[in-house]
């Protein structure tokens, strides 16, 4: 355990806070430990801290977990189960996938974090959410150190939501997360427009997993703010659905408005353009503001306070609910 040190490399906004007590965990009997040591005290499970934003110092106890580990354990001929430790940093993880051509996590490439993180907030981008290829997710309740394993189905998978971050929030820690990829025929998922946008203007006719993972990997390079060089947790709020007839309404008013289909009768709004559209691109506050290339991204210009992030976010809020009557919901976890 570690006592007093700085949370500041240990989240993507680059927040300088002190933890009082910290624990490094590498194995799950580490964690079980540990857990019994701390019984009576509520904790903060921290994985890479990509999408966290820490507000003040932290008094309870945080277990890091950095339990390791990729390994196959059942394989057809089509496809593989593979084991992978919550502790894994999941870009790293989908590199290795695509280097041994296995497929289904290509489109998923440079999102930031660990792989125990992303089942909670169920992680997607260019059409691809970690749903699409989750087997189970296994770990134990805080609460009795009970071990349990959630299959896909259990885990209650929305846009950007899961069991972890309703029922179950702070209340169970992910030790280890089985995916299922394929080994050959792989699904290419070229449908998200900047995507197919890309693939066309370089007029390849057939792309690889290969070629999805290069071309994610550099959109996001554009669009997103490396956080080792500016502070960030990505999209910092969710995008809103809404009913056909908030849309009805909105476009009614605002010509330029980005929506999606979501299912049958509900609609996304693109949360960045809300944000672009209140002027925020031009906004700085406190060495805070949006990112030039993606208004959903706040960032840390430097050394910004996380209580002056949080405000900075409040002030968006605000001003997109005054101008479109949308209730922005956030993505981050605010602590
Ligand atoms: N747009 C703007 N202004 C901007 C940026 C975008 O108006 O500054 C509009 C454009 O019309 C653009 C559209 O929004 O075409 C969509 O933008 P983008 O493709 O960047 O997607 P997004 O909906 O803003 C979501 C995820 C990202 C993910 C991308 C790609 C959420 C909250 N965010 O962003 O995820 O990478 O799609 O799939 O769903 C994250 O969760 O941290 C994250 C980065």
């Amino acid at each position: 355990m570690k006592k007093n040190i700085s949370l500041k490399s240990h989240n993507s906004f680059g927040v300088d806070v002190i933890s009082k007590e910290f624990y490094n965990i590498k194995s799950e009997d580490q964690a079980l430990k540990v857990l019994n040591l701390l019984k009576e005290k509520k904790i903060i499970i921290l994985g890479g801290g990509t999408n966290i934003l820490f507000t003040d110092d932290i008094e309870k106890p945080i277990i890091n977990i950095k339990i390791k580990g990729i390994k196959i354990i059942y394989e057809s001929n089509n496809s593989v189960h593979i084991s992978i430790g919550a502790g894994e940093v999941w870009d790293e993880f989908v590199r290795w996938a695509i280097s041994k051509n296995l497929g289904g996590v290509e489109n998923l490439i440079s999102i930031p974090g660990f792989v125990g993180a992303a089942p909670i907030q169920n992680i997607g981008a260019y059409g691809v959410e970690i749903k699409d290829v989750l087997i189970s997710c296994s770990g134990f309740l805080i609460e009795n150190l009970e071990k349990k394993k959630f299959k896909s189905i259990e885990c209650e998978f929305s846009y950007r939501s899961s069991i972890f971050k309703k029922s179950l929030k702070n209340k169970f820690i992910i030790t280890e997360v089985v995916l299922k990829l394929s080994k050959n025929k792989h699904k290419i998922h070229r449908a998200y427009k900047s995507l197919d946008d890309v693939i066309k203007n370089k007029k390849i006719k057939n792309p690889t997993i290969k070629d999805i993972g290069e071309i994610v990997s550099d959109i996001r390079k554009y669009k997103l703010p490396d956080p080792s060089l500016i502070g960030n947790s990505g999209s910092f709020f969710k995008n809103p659905i809404v009913s056909q007839d908030t849309l009805t309404r909105l476009k009614e008013r605002f010509s330029g408005l980005v929506f999606y289909k979501e299912n049958r009768s509900k609609y996304k709004l693109s949360a960045a353009w809300l944000i672009e559209n209140c002027g925020f691109k031009k906004i700085k506050e406190k060495n805070v503001g949006v990112y030039k290339n993606q208004a959903l991204v706040i960032t840390n210009l430097g050394n910004a306070t996380g209580k002056e992030i949080y405000s900075f976010s409040q002030k968006i809020k605000s001003t997109v609910l005054e101008k479109f009557d949308i209730l922005l919901e956030e993505e981050v976890n605010i602590i």
